[in-house]
């Protein structure tokens, strides 16, 4: 038997304003398309902006649904859009960012499963990570390297093959 750790090394910055200016500017287009989010049932508005090679720029924000689980999240609004407009341009960075009607978001938001999930799958494809960025509507910022170090061990496509 082998005891085995996996680690999770990540840059937290005390306010955006401390920021390299790209990732600045990511922040500001994630906190942007938060307002426009459409969440009338948890009223919790979630922004995300991601950053092609290419050098495009997309946005996404939380989709909800009276149905709830028809609803989608903004990380996957934005990297669905990103890949269907612009199939095969890596990700380089995606930044996410959330503001509540009802309380201030002050600490990073911090993506669910599946939307690990899904960005696994992109940043497997494109044999390069994806940088994402933490934010609240103030407060903190985190910096991962990769979606591997969110979500280590994950299942993918090569599995399905021998
Ligand atoms: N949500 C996101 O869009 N991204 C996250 O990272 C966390 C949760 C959305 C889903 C739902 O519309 C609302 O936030 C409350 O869970």
């Amino acid at each position: 038997m082998k005891k085995r750790e996996l680690k999770t090394v990540f840059l937290e910055y005390d306010a955006t304003e401390e920021l390299p200016s790209e990732d600045k500017k990511l922040v500001i287009m994630a906190r942007k398309a938060a307002e426009t989010a459409y969440a009338p049932y948890s009223e919790f508005h979630v922004g995300a902006a991601v950053l092609l090679e290419n050098g495009i720029y997309i946005k996404g924000n939380n989709q909800e649904n009276v149905a709830y689980p028809s609803g989608l999240c903004a990380e996957r609004v934005a990297v669905f859009a990103a890949s269907s407009q612009y199939p095969g341009n890596a990700i380089k960075t995606i930044a996410i960012s959330a503001k509540s009607k009802k309380f201030p978001v002050s600490s990073p938001v911090t993506p669910c499963g599946a939307c690990r999930q899904v960005l696994a799958e992109y940043e497997h494809l494109q044999k390069q990570p994806i940088r994402i960025i933490l934010t609240g509507e103030k407060g903190k910022v985190f910096i991962i390297d990769k979606v591997e170090d969110l979500l280590p061990l994950s299942f993918k496509a090569d599995k399905l093959k021998k």
